[in-house]
């Protein structure tokens, strides 16, 4: 008995029947080949990445009172990285660094050197507000280390401004009062650090505006002796 008229008595006896597809139905996986399937999918540049780590960190308890993380922001080749030490309020409500009223003294203290906050990076040591804008702890110093240090290794920026005293205590690894670190070119990893005034401090305290230019003016000679 051939196939159809087999299958035509299977039907008329209520015998449902499955038939096997020709193999030219079946879809084809492609040929193997090395390429990892890593490869295939697009990947996210570094600088995006780290953005993502900290937008979504979870490392200290700082994540459960923040409203925004503050990732820093400007050019991320730049060659002028300034560290502050924490987002305050007006920093944790926008996400974005130094937005207060020192932070539109820094943008005058960098328009003094002839940059702008486009062409500088700006970030703090750590990436959420501390409650009631407390001195950072040191356990969330060191959860919120390691972006720090991405981020100095993707700008790899040619000097480093730490703005303030905690900033620059906790990057040189010191208690040294902030009159014994500021006037003198520090070495953070083989790139120049020097230490300036915090803006909050010299909106207290303007009689000390003009060692701030000071330091200002060390910054710039030290950058031009580097590009030397
Ligand atoms: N003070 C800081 O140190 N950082 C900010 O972002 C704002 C104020």
């Amino acid at each position: 008995m051939d196939d159809s008229l087999r299958l035509q008595y299977l039907d008329a006896m209520g015998i449902d029947v499955w038939v096997s597809r020709m193999p030219s139905e079946i879809p084809q996986l492609p040929a193997a080949t090395d390429t990892p399937i890593s490869n295939a999918i697009p990947q996210i540049p570094p600088w995006d990445l780290l953005q993502l780590d900290v937008a979504n960190c979870t490392k200290c308890t700082l994540c459960e009172t923040r409203t925004r993380t503050v990732f820093g922001t400007g050019n991320k080749n730049a060659d002028w990285l300034l560290i502050g030490e924490a987002p305050g309020q007006h920093e944790d409500e926008q996400g974005k660094p130094f937005v207060g009223n020192a932070g539109q003294l820094l943008t005058e203290m960098l328009r003094a050197m002839g940059l702008s906050r486009e062409t500088v990076f700006i970030t703090n040591i750590i990436k959420c507000r501390p409650p009631r804008n407390r001195d950072p702890h040191v356990d969330e110093v060191q959860s919120c280390n390691a972006y720090l240090q991405q981020q100095l290794a993707i700008i790899q920026p040619k000097i480093i401004l730490a703005v303030g005293r905690i900033a620059a205590q906790t990057l040189l690894n010191t208690d040294m009062p902030l009159a014994g670190l500021r006037g003198k070119v520090h070495n953070l990893n083989n790139t120049p650090l020097v230490v300036v005034y915090h803006p909050a401090y010299l909106l207290r305290s303007l009689s000390e505006k003009r060692k701030a230019w000071q330091d200002l003016q060390l910054a710039m000679q030290t950058i031009k002796k580097s590009e030397d």
